[in-house]
């Protein structure tokens, strides 16, 4: 048995069989209904129940709040319908569809960028050309993996493709850091994902990440820089301890070539810092020395000058 569901933007019906989400079916059925992590956790996927009923599976209150509940949204990756229904995704003025595309690439470079992140580069060999907005990720398969996300860390038009994949210990991270070679094939499905820089933003742009979610900020940044966006970027780069920062010479040099572009490395150590009970005349003091404020120009960090971070 199943349900049919009106997508207004895609001037479609599908079905959606009982049991089943709205996204998951509407992706089945080839349409590109905006989405991000799929589990009710990041918002991207939040729709306008227009007709029809739903029951949500659990999701978070971040991706979707009582009052937003309460108007009307859904998310569409949670949403089960149990009678025919309409919906729409909220819309946005310049959200931007590339065409879907699955290629077949080959891996051309494989290195540490830290102790437990994999820097994973890809030639395509058919299936091309990959056009994305910066930001955007894939859904890539490694050869006997299940499918996985990961954000593209190149600026599009790049001949090659690369992603960060932190290993986790699961199963895909793990095949990953243990067994991929140069040379394997990878499967590669997308671009998917409404978080994308927007090319005609003129507001200062604050990237914030830490990890392997330093890929995407990657992509976006050296975009912005690429197409010589005037505002200000301010890049914060949450690291646990000095063997979690990476690409810092990167930054620092891009950051010396263009004078918008301020790189923060932001350690663990200095955070707890800032949390401690201290007399407020040396809370002021700390706060100048190890705080640029985002209106100054602040100066990238050398590595050599990290253990005065810690
Ligand atoms: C939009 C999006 C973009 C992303 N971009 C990136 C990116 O650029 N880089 C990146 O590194 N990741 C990214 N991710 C995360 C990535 O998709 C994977 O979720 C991640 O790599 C883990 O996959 P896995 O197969 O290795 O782990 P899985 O096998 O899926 O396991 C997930 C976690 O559960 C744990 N686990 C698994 N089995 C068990 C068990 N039996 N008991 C207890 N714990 C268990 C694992 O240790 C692991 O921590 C992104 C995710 C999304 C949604
Ligand atoms: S896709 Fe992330 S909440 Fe639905």
């Amino acid at each position: 048995m199943s349900f049919k569901v009106r997508i207004v933007q895609a001037e479609r019906t599908i079905e959606v069989p009982t049991g089943a989400t709205i996204l998951s079916s509407a992706l089945d059925a080839g349409l590109s209904y905006p989405f991000g992590c799929q589990s009710g956790n990041c918002g991207a996927c939040k729709s306008h129940l227009v007709k029809g009923e739903v029951t949500m599976e659990g999701y978070s209150e971040f991706a979707l709040s009582d009052e937003e509940k309460a108007r009307g949204l859904i998310l569409a990756c949670r949403a089960v319908p149990w009678e025919d229904s309409e919906v729409a995704w909220l819309e946005e003025d310049d959200l931007i569809v590339h065409p879907r595309r699955l290629l077949d690439c080959e891996v051309v470079g494989l290195d540490d960028a830290t102790h437990d992140i994999k820097r994973v580069r890809l030639k395509i060999v058919s299936g091309g050309p990959f056009d994305f907005s910066a930001g955007q990720f894939a859904s890539v398969t490694f050869e006997g993996c299940p499918p996985r996300d990961y954000s593209m860390a190149n600026v599009p038009g790049d001949p090659i493709l690369e992603f960060h994949v932190r290993t986790t210990g699961g199963a895909t991270s793990a095949h990953v850091a243990e067994k991929l070679k140069v040379g394997d094939h990878v499967r590669v499905e997308g671009p998917f994902g409404p978080s994308y820089l927007r090319e005609t933003h003129r507001g200062p742009i604050i990237a914030v990440a830490g990890g392997s979610g330093m890929a995407p900020i990657k992509s976006v940044i050296e975009r912005a820089l690429q197409q010589a966006l005037p505002q200000h970027i301010y890049f914060y780069f949450g690291v646990r301890s000095e063997r979690d920062l990476y690409l810092h010479d990167h930054f620092a040099k891009l950051a010396e070539t263009h004078k918008n572009l301020h790189f923060i490395p932001a350690p663990r150590s200095a955070a707890r810092m800032a949390t401690r009970r201290w007399p407020r005349r040396r809370q002021r003091r700390w706060a100048r020395r190890r705080s640029p404020s985002p209106t100054a120009s602040p100066r990238p960090v050398p590595p050599r000058a990290w253990s005065r971070w810690r």
